[in-house]
């Protein structure tokens, strides 16, 4: 018989179709609500293999419970919603979507840069809210972007995209990452700075660090304090990368200009959200690689994955930590 798979939102039939002849396909009936947690264990201790959303809590609960789970493949770059360590330890392969989100993620994140620095929200806004009466020499006059600097906080293949977008705006590149990068360094002229010494001297903080046990809460009070009072900070990561609370209070004691943020430390947020108060603020719902074709993308290489690794082949693109 044919191995059982859970999917724990509908995907369109169009791309889970031409793997139904192999695999026994379930999916959680919506596309828009996550799954039950109770479906959730139900399923994953029946199922060989599932495909997983970042929004589900995939943990010593479920692992314990999946005593025939071979392969998750979660539907993200980022993994820290998966206890991989205990995934491993039960013989459970991991995969996730790297590459085929890069370009995607990044045109995201530069453009939220971009959004911010120039006011484009509040400028949209203000068009539509019949405010618009005059010209004015400093109208929702913003910040340039060409031709500063822009410090980019975890330079993996999303940070490497960006700092490629930001050498098309004549600006200086400094990063940050565990590791020196002779490929940053050489191809996008992009110079090593220690945490501090990047928070000092860029115009454009942009995090795009994985979330981990060493990048959790990194952005805090302390780092606020250092960046320039101009400075725009760009999360599009992990919320969890920063203490909202202290880079609400950095933003309203103008210790720094303003931020965008495709990403919080609890998701969904809703408009009674802190930081939603602050018209310097850029709001997006974690949508760095929501494109149709990046999505369908990323869609594919889940359900190829997973059916590699029932056929005992090596995935595509599996987790190794
Ligand atoms: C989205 O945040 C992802 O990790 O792919
Ligand atoms: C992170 O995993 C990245 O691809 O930048």
């Amino acid at each position: 018989s044919k191995p059982y798979v859970f999917i724990t939102r509908t995907l369109p039939e169009t791309i889970v179709e031409p793997f139904r002849s192999s695999l026994d396909i379930h999916m959680w009936p919506k596309t828009e609500e996550p799954v039950e947690r109770s479906t959730l264990l139900a399923e994953a201790n029946k199922a060989n293999a599932i495909i997983t959303m970042l929004s589900d809590h995939i943990d010593e609960e479920v692992l314990e419970n999946a005593p025939r789970l071979q392969a998750i493949a979660n539907l993200a770059v980022g993994y820290d919603n998966i206890d991989i360590n205990l995934a491993h330890e039960h013989g459970i392969t991991v995969t996730n979507t790297p590459d085929v989100l890069t370009e995607t993620t990044a045109d995201l994140t530069f453009g939220l840069l971009m959004a911010t620095a120039r006011r484009l929200l509040e400028a949209s806004d203000y068009v539509r809210e019949d405010k618009w009466s005059n010209w004015a020499p400093l109208l929702l006059a913003g910040q340039d972007v060409h031709h500063k600097t822009i410090g980019i906080v975890g330079m993996g293949r999303i940070g490497k995209a960006v700092a490629h977008r930001a050498q098309g705006f004549h600006m200086n590149i400094l990063y940050h990452n565990r590791s020196h990068d002779e490929e940053a360094e050489q191809q996008l002229g992009a110079t090593y700075a220690s945490f501090d010494e990047l928070l000092e001297h860029s115009d454009f903080v942009v995090c795009l660090a994985p979330l981990t046990e060493q990048t959790k809460h990194m952005f805090h009070k302390a780092s606020f304090q250092r960046m320039k009072s101009s400075a725009i900070f760009v999360n599009a990561s992990r919320g969890a990368n920063v203490v909202e609370e202290d880079l609400y209070e950095a933003l309203v004691k103008g210790q720094i200009a303003g931020a965008g943020l495709d990403v919080f430390e609890e998701e969904p947020i809703h408009n009674d959200h802190p930081l939603l108060s602050l018209s310097q603020v850029v709001a997006l719902p974690h949508i760095g690689s929501a494109t149709i074709e990046t999505r369908q993308d990323m869609m594919k290489l889940c359900l190829e994955n997973i059916q590699l690794v029932l056929d005992n082949k090596q995935p595509k693109t599996k987790v190794t930590i």
